[in-house]
C-alpha cells in the first residue's frame, strides 16, 4: 500500500501484515501495490499503479482523487466516513453559528475596549434561520444538532431528502426560495463541477441583507472576489472560512484582514489517523474477502 509522506505513523505495527511505503520517500515497484491511501494523489500517479484494487481518502471529500483527469475509474474509490469527523464538523458549525448569532465578536472587541456594551440578541433564536448547502452524512448529522438548539434549520440538495425537522428544498428551482429565508448559510456540499463556484455573486445576492455565510466544504466552492464584494456593500454581514482554494491561504490574501471575515485553516473536521487506519484496514479486509466495503464512490457522480 502507499500512503502520502506526512501519514508516516501508519507505516509500521499498526498496519501489520501489509507492506506500506511512503510516496515520495520509499521505493516500490509499481506493480507491488494494491491499494492507495491520500487525499490528493499527484496527477497520474494511480494510473501509474496497475495491480491498483482500491484507493481510499483519508477525508470525506474525494475531489482530490478526480481532479486528476488520469484517475483510473475502474477503481473503487472509498470516502471516510466516520462517526468523529461528523462530530467535528457539527461542533465546528455550531460553534460558528452560536458565535455569530450570541453576537461573540462585538462581546470580544467591547472587551477590548473596556467597554460595558450590553445588547439583546438582534433576532430570537427560532427566528433565525439556518440554511445547509449539501445534506451527505455530515449535514445530516450537523444539521438536527443545530435544529435542537431552536434554530430555524432547511437544507437544499439535488434530490430531495427529508429529515425530521429539517425544511427540505430540492433542486435548481428551489434554490432561490431556500436562499431566500436563510441567514446563516452552511455550505457542505461535495465539490463537482456542478458545484463549483456555487458560493458566487448571484447566490449572495439572493440571501436576505445581513446574512452569514459559513464555507466548511471547499474553497473551490467560492468566487472570493464575490464574497468580498458582498461584504464591503453591506449586503452579507460576515463570513467564515475554513477552506480556500489555494492552501495553505496565500499571506499576502486580502481575506487575511477583511475585517468581516474568520479564517480557520482547514480545520473544521480532520481525520484522526487511528480511525482512519481502521477504517482502512476493515475495506482492505472486505476487498480481499471478495467484499466491496461501504462508502464506495460512484466516480461519475463525484460523491
Ligand atoms: C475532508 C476534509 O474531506 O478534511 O474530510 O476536507
Amino acid at each position: 500500500m502507499i500512503v502520502p509522506q506526512k501519514w508516516a505513523g501508519l507505516a509500521g505495527s499498526s498496519l501489520t501484515g501489509i507492506d506500506v511505503f511512503l510516496e515520495g520517500k520509499d521505493a516500490y515497484k509499481p506493480d507491488e501495490i494494491d491499494y492507495a491511501l491520500s487525499f490528493r494523489p499527484a496527477p497520474g500517479l494511480l494510473a501509474r499503479l496497475p495491480r491498483l484494487k482500491a484507493a481510499f481518502s483519508l477525508g470525506a471529500g474525494v475531489d482530490g482523487f478526480l481532479a486528476d483527469p488520469g484517475y483510473p475509474k475502474h477503481v473503487p474509490l472509498v470516502r471516510f466516513v466516520d462517526r468523529t469527523l461528523s462530530a467535528e464538523m457539527a461542533q465546528f458549525v455550531l460553534l460558528q453559528v452560536l458565535m455569530h448569532h450570541r453576537l461573540q465578536r462585538f462581546f470580544d472587541a467591547s472587551q477590548k475596549e473596556h467597554k460595558w456594551r450590553q445588547r439583546v440578541l438582534p433576532r430570537r433564536t427560532e427566528d433565525t434561520r439556518v440554511g445547509f448547502l449539501g445534506l451527505g452524512e455530515i449535514g445530516a448529522f450537523t444539521a438536527p444538532r443545530v435544529a435542537d438548539l431552536g434554530f430555524a434549520v432547511s437544507s437544499w440538495t439535488r434530490n430531495r431528502k427529508t429529515i425530521p425537522g429539517i425544511r427540505s428544498f430540492a433542486g435548481d428551482g428551489e434554490m432561490g426560495a431556500f436562499l431566500g429565508q436563510t441567514d446563516i448559510l452552511v455550505c457542505l456540499l461535495s465539490l463537482t463541477r456542478r458545484t463549483a463556484g456555487i458560493l458566487n455573486a448571484r447566490t449572495f445576492a439572493a440571501l436576505p441583507k445581513d446574512a452569514f455565510v459559513i464555507n466548511v466544504a471547499r474553497g473551490a466552492h467560492l468566487i472570493e472576489k464575490d464574497l468580498i464584494a458582498a461584504l464591503d456593500c453591506g449586503h452579507l454581514s460576515g463570513a467564515v472560512l475554513d477552506v480556500f482554494e489555494e492552501e495553505p491561504l496565500p499571506a499576502d490574501s486580502p481575506l487575511w484582514d477583511h475585517p468581516k471575515v474568520t479564517v480557520t485553516p482547514h480545520v473544521a473536521a480532520i481525520s484522526q489517523p487511528p480511525v482512519v487506519v481502521k477504517y482502512v484496514l476493515d475495506g482492505i479486509a472486505a476487498f480481499e474477502r471478495g467484499g466491496r466495503p461501504d462508502n464506495i464512490v460512484d466516480v461519475e457522480r463525484a460523491y
